[in-house]
């Protein structure tokens, strides 16, 4: 099998309903998974987490089992990755059989080779985040990580010998400084190593939700959810899609679980004979007065309004418009609605209504044939390839300045051009070239930006009269003069109407 692009996002934890934060993740990996699927197999793994005592404990107030509770709440998330239009290619619970019975197997061989034992925990613990504190890492005596009351536990559990693998990772670390991003986070890990690592409580015994091991206890809920990004693809079951999969190409977290990901993560995978994953990108918190956004904080956007007041792909372009991937950034309605207005309903909506109309008055909106090679193409030839370039190596932000620079010179080329003026004094060819410049223009951003704005593109497709698909490989789409003339477009509804907050609220 030909080896995929394989991205991944953090699995959830349903102890809530999800807020625009937990889209963020989601939608940056599908805005990765849609622009490698143009020209390589991909893969795009998503899902929540379920097992644990955040969760059971959500449960239990709202008088349920966990079960239920769970059986209730996928639905809601699936609900907000279908609203955001997310095309994730598999979801995984970890409370499926093919999940449960996987991290079985992996705690047997980690048995069996030795990696594990059987010792007494004595320590805090951070229910919010599911974590093991020794008393030196509190900061005054609360979570290091969210600040919240951590509880005292004490009891006999199955210890992952993760010290064992430290200079493993230094020199992982070393030999591959790209393999966490950004550099800031890289640092960070190397002096969590330098400092030294203490082996892993990976069972809990008292501690009833989550998956259980032979002679009691269950697994340590973050071993557990580790392991869906290898449990989903086919570990040791299907080897020639696993293989195919795995080491992935991209795994996305937020910041605050990096150590998981980045120290943790591959010392597990090295325990069971597996590589580590090429990248693992932890991005920065969306943030509201300062304070990471989060459900418990009680700051929460509701993703399910923000969608329906600005449109799914609004904020799609917002959130990787806004800030380098990578960097906390902070989040209003008003800075939505500014990019919406300038940067979608101003530069680009206006741009496609303009030329359709102009067409539809000069050339019953039919595109014309060009007869002059064309500037603007000649200008923009490279920049599908450095697009694409862009968008895989997670700068967003970049990529999408760069689009804009074509949206700008489109515009310009209306009020340099003059279109009106050429069709008056009956300049047919310089007409013609301009019209040709424009719808081909607008196609080569629908195309894209297809990724960042799936739907809005489509409706964009879909008013030039695009024959064809707009998720083609680039390479052979993006190739100005491929638009046929005499293709008859279809001018429709404005695509981003826009938005006056005063006049809403
Ligand atoms: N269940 C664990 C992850 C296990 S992965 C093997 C977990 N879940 S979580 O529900 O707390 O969500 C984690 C992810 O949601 C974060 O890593 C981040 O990707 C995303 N975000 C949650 N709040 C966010 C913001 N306020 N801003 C940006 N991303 C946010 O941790």
């Amino acid at each position: 099998m030909q080896r995929a692009y394989y991205v991944t996002t953090p699995i959830y934890y349903i102890s809530g309903e999800p807020h625009i934060g937990h889209a963020y993740t989601t939608i940056v990996a599908d805005v990765l998974a849609r622009t490698a699927r143009t020209f390589r197999p991909t893969f795009f793994l998503t899902g929540t987490d379920e097992h644990g005592q955040k969760v059971a404990n959500a449960a239990a107030a709202a008088g349920k089992t966990p079960q239920e509770w769970c059986d209730e709440l996928v639905p809601r998330w699936k609900a907000l990755f279908a609203e955001y239009e997310i095309a994730y290619d598999d979801f995984i619970r970890t409370t499926e059989a093919r999940h449960v019975e996987k991290v079985q197997r992996v705690f047997e061989l980690l048995r069996e080779r030795g990696d594990v034992y059987l010792g007494k925990y004595e320590g805090w613990y951070c229910v919010y985040d599911e974590t093991f504190w020794l008393e030196s890492k509190l900061v005054d005596g609360r979570c290091p990580t969210c600040g919240r009351e951590v509880q005292w536990i004490s009891e006999d559990d199955w210890f992952f010998r993760l010290s064992a693998y430290r200079d493993r990772l230094l020199e992982h670390f070393e030999r591959h400084p790209e393999w966490v991003r950004p550099r800031s986070i890289y640092n960070e890990m190397m002096s969590i190593l330098a400092e030294g690592l203490d082996d892993l409580s990976i069972s809990r015994t008292n501690v009833q939700w989550g998956i259980p091991i032979a002679g009691g206890g269950v697994i340590y809920v973050w071993l557990d959810a580790l392991l869906n990004y290898i449990t989903a693809i086919g570990w040791s079951q299907d080897d020639a899609r696993f293989h195919a999969l795995w080491p992935a190409q991209t795994q996305l977290v937020g910041k605050e679980i990096a150590r998981f990901h980045t120290i943790i993560w591959p010392a597990l995978l090295w325990a069971i004979g597996e590589a580590a994953p090429e990248l693992v990108f932890a991005h920065g918190w969306i943030t509201i007065d300062g304070a990471k956004m989060s459900k418990s904080l009680g700051n929460a956007a509701d993703p399910f309004a923000l969608a329906r007041r600005f449109g799914p792909g609004s904020i799609r372009y917002f959130l990787l418009r806004e800030a380098p991937f990578g960097s906390d950034f902070s989040y209003s309605e008003e800075k939505i609605a500014q990019r919406h207005n300038s940067d979608l309903a101003n530069d680009l909506g206006n741009l496609l209504r303009r030329t359709l109309s102009m067409l539809s008055r000069y050339r019953d909106g039919c595109v014309p044939q060009s007869m002059v090679e064309s500037e603007v193409g000649a200008r923009f030839a490279q920049l599908p390839a450095s697009v694409r370039a862009q968008i895989l190596d997670l700068r967003f932000r970049e990529a999408l300045e760069s689009v804009w620079e074509l949206v700008t010179a489109l515009n310009r080329a209306i009020d340099e051009r003059k279109p009106w003026v050429l069709y008056k004094e009956g300049r047919t060819d310089e007409l013609d070239a301009t019209l040709y410049d424009l719808c081909e223009g607008l196609r080569w951003l629908a195309i894209l930006l297809h990724p960042v704005m799936p739907e809005r593109m489509s409706e964009m497709w879909r008013q030039l009269g695009s024959p064809g698909r707009i998720d083609e490989d680039w390479t052979s789409s993006l190739v100005w003069g491929k638009l046929a003339p005499n293709t008859q477009t279809s001018p429709g509804a404005s695509l981003f109407p826009k938005i006056d907050l005063a006049a809403q609220s």
